[in-house]
């Protein structure tokens, strides 16, 4: 089999010939804080790996990794290495293009907020981008625990390493992980002391749901098909439920799921992201701001949950032992890290409104859960019934229809509706129609992090959260937590539970029943 040569990386690819869209960055430096942790090697150096197999990287291009932990560049090349052989979207690892690759990856040790530290990094990546004649273009990705965004940022900030844009510079953006604060406060808090130091523009606020190729798509479906956006809307739209179900449980993170649960972890940003495209209206341009402002306007305008339908909108839960595929799992209370007595949410379900004219009336349920059934995300737009049944007994089995976007896994999206049985009598049974990535496009949808990591070297915000869009999402989640708070002070807890393997506890299905609606089986 032939192998990409070391050369061929500066070649053209005849493949991209004549492609409209060239996006290849400039040449630039990425430099990894929390470079020895586990989303590096699982996501971040994989994805590295495959835009540079896809040849969207620049030819020269360099990483540095920066870690509490003392490693040679050595050490943390092999470890990259095998992080990129078990994880990497683009397998087997090729040799000569790992060698290629590889020889631009570097390691440095140091404390986040030690500046003694931050002024070695300055000279090593200085001297990195002289050997390789670099511009001095830089992304600093910060896969650090949450604790530390504010230290790194101010020590990149002293070192001068990360200078504010002007016209004819190199690029300083700054990727930052979730979560982004714990709450409003400190969120605003947060906001305040990065932006201190660096302008909205550089900072990147990664969500990795927005990286992934359904997420995306939702825009194309919506707006680049004329038949849809016309029934998009209360007229039409009985009502619309996002799922984002796991079968895994908090696995070895049990210390950081404890402060999170469920709401902090999935909700306020995974659902609440895919929530805001799925209902925002059109943009103006396929911009950032453009796009950003229109999600801003549908967290804006989510409804905060009003004490008295507080038990009627808000369901949460704790998984409890049970059985996925077979397998007997433990309970959420039995897992490492987690306290005995812990009342941390692993599912949340959410009857919600949007205040605006395209959504008045139409509840949004969200619900998002750990050791559920099965592993998927799905936005399912049900549609009201047909206005009047001509079919008398026989329509019973007419079913409304719906629209299921499935972000993961089977990629695709699929309308229901009612066809006459063949026969001779006017029998009607539900049927689908359906449309796979899989089968349609014959490859699989890059990694998230790919597209998310290329975007920010293009300079391209469109896909990160701004400023304002996670005070808002925290400002309608923050009530939440807050309710929960005065309950628990008060001495109710309105924790429910559930079985590991099943869908969730069975408030969350009254909470529909009680609307007349049903979860829908994914
Ligand atoms: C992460 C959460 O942000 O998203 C995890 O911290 C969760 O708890 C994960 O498992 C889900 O992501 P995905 O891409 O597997 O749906």
């Amino acid at each position: 089999m032939k192998t990409l040569s070391e050369e061929s990386l500066l070649l053209p690819n005849p493949l991209r010939e004549g492609l409209v869209e060239e996006r290849i960055p400039e040449p630039a430096a990425m430099v990894i804080f929390g470079a020895s942790g586990d989303l590096t090697r699982r996501k971040l150096l994989p994805a590295l790996y495959s835009l540079t197999r896809d040849r969207l990287l620049p030819a020269r291009f360099a990483v540095l990794g920066f870690g509490r932990q003392v490693l040679s560049d050595e050490a943390f090349r092999e470890e990259m290495r095998h992080g990129c052989e078990e994880f990497a979207r683009r397998r087997p690892v090729d040799p000569a293009l790992w060698a290629a690759f590889a020889r631009n990856v570097f390691y440095q040790q140091g404390a986040y907020d030690d500046p003694a530290a931050f002024r070695r990094l300055k000279v090593r990546l200085e001297e990195i981008e002289h050997t390789l004649g670099l511009p001095g273009n830089r992304v600093f990705y910060l896969s650090t625990p949450p604790s530390t965004f504010a230290p790194v940022i101010r020590s990149l900030g002293h070192a001068n390493l990360a200078p504010k844009p002007a016209p004819g510079q190199p690029f300083s953006r700054v990727i930052i992980e979730k979560p982004f604060g714990i709450d409003l406060q400190t969120a605003r808090a947060l906001n305040t002391e990065v932006h201190d130091i660096l302008d909205e523009q550089q900072i990147y606020r990664i969500d990795h749901y927005l990286g992934k190729e359904t997420v995306q798509n939702l825009l194309v479906f919506r707006f680049a098909n004329g038949i849809f956006e016309p029934l998009w809307n209360n007229h039409f739209v009985d009502h619309v439920q996002i799922t984002g179900a796991e079968t895994v449980g908090v696995e070895a993170r049990g210390g950081y799921f404890e402060q999170a649960g469920s709401m902090r972890d999935m909700v306020q940003n995974h659902l609440l992201q895919v929530l805001s495209l799925a209902a925002m209206e059109p943009p103006v341009a396929f911009e950032a701001d453009a796009v950003r402002d229109e999600k801003l306007k549908v967290l804006k305008a989510l409804r905060f949950i009003p004490v008295s339908d507080f038990e009627q909108q808000v369901v949460r839960a704790q998984y409890a032992a049970g059985s996925i595929g077979g397998k007997t799992v433990p309970g959420y209370l039995s897992e490492p890290d987690v306290s005995p007595r812990s009342t941390t949410e692993t599912f949340v379900a959410l009857k919600l409104f949007i205040d605006s004219w395209r959504w008045a009336g139409v509840p949004f349920y969200l619900r998002s859960g750990k050791r559920m059934p099965k592993r998927v995300t799905e936005i399912a737009i049900q549609f009201k019934e047909a206005p009047h049944l001509l079919f008398g007994k026989r329509g019973e089995t007419i079913r409304p229809n719906v629209l299921s976007i499935r972000i993961q896994p089977d990629e695709g999206i699929a309308l229901n509706f009612g066809s006459k049985l063949p026969g001779p009598a006017m029998e009607i049974a539900p049927v689908s129609m359906e449309f796979r990535y899989g089968s349609s496009f014959g490859v699989e949808p890059p990694e998230a992090y790919e597209r998310l990591l290329l975007d920010c070297l293009l300079g391209d915000g469109t896909l990160f959260t701004r400023a304002d869009e996670v005070e808002a999402s925290w400002s309608w989640v923050s009530r939440i937590h807050q309710r929960w708070a005065e309950q628990v002070a008060a001495g109710r807890t309105t924790l429910d539970s559930y079985p590991a393997g099943s869908w969730g506890p069975d408030a969350a299905d009254r909470m529909l029943a009680a609307d007349g609606r049903a979860w829908r089986l994914p």
